[in-house]
């Protein structure tokens, strides 16, 4: 039997008055899997998440997620998936139960089926000691803990992360890691934009995006394997110095 990607791009293209952010993206995810987009500064990762989600229309192309045309089917699209987006709106004033009862209202997830949800997440994600805290004062890990809390208010099938633990301790971004590999367990699809190279290598395949353009994909090992590199830095250094001198 053919497994169906659970998202798929062709050709997705994205340009911006004189550049071209996302330039003919042919993707593939799977049921099931983290897939990391991973690219320098600027590479197209946010405009790409952005399209998937449904939130900037494509400027050539099409792109499905879960089963739906991102452009023709948006709502159908945001119903399915959960985004938390590079600058996730928290609002510091206020508590980490009083963000999550927001995004819970928001989402439209009330009564015992909140309460349920709320403890599950606050477990999972050892935040119980931590709901009267504001966020504003929480540390830079518990603070995208609670973005991803949010975003998972919303029972998504697919989660797309956008840079989730840019500038959160070593430490903290193995506890991150241990809660996707919790959701993953749960039959939930993820989609993740990293600078990290090192926390590309935990992801099941890996899309590495320069310049809009997608220059490989692959598991973490084959990339090393074919590139003769003993990490995924090596092979993404030579590959967009290879990409640069063909003036890619
Ligand atoms: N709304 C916009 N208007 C004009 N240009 C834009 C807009 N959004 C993105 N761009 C441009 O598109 C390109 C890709 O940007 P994008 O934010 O997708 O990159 P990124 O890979 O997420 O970068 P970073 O790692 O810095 O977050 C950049 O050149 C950026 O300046
Ligand atoms: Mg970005």
């Amino acid at each position: 039997m053919r497994i169906e990607p659970v998202i798929r791009t062709q050709n997705l293209t994205r340009r911006f008055d004189g550049v071209t952010a996302v330039d003919g993206l042919n993707l593939e995810v799977y049921p099931g899997e983290i897939f990391g987009l991973v690219g320098p500064d600027g590479a197209g990762k946010t405009t790409t998440l952005r399209m998937l989600c449904s939130l900037l229309d494509p400027t050539e192309g099409t792109a499905t997620v879960a089963g739906h045309d991102v452009v023709q089917e948006s709502q159908q699209v945001k119903d399915s998936i959960g985004y938390m987006a590079q600058r996730f709106g928290l609002y510091l004033d206020l508590t980490v139960q009083e963000n999550m009862d927001f995004y819970g209202d928001l989402f439209g997830i009330v009564g015992s089926e909140r309460v349920a949800l709320t403890g599950k997440l606050l477990r999972m994600t050892r935040m119980e000691p931590f709901t009267s805290r504001r966020a504003g004062q929480l540390s830079g890990g518990m603070k995208q803990k609670l973005a991803l809390m949010c975003t998972l208010l919303h029972r998504p099938q697919i989660l797309f992360l956008d840079e989730p633990t840019n500038g959160v301790d070593p430490v903290s971004r193995r506890d991150f890691w241990a809660i996707l590999y919790q959701l993953l367990k749960d039959g939930i699809t993820i989609l993740m934009a990293t600078a990290y190279l090192d926390e590309a290598e935990r992801c099941n395949r890996v899309g590495l995006i320069h310049r809009g353009k997608l220059i490989r994909c692959d598991a973490p090992d084959a990339l090393m394997r074919s590139a003769d590199a003993s990490d995924l830095e090596e092979v993404f250094v030579r590959t967009i110095r290879e990409a640069e001198a063909r003036g890619a």
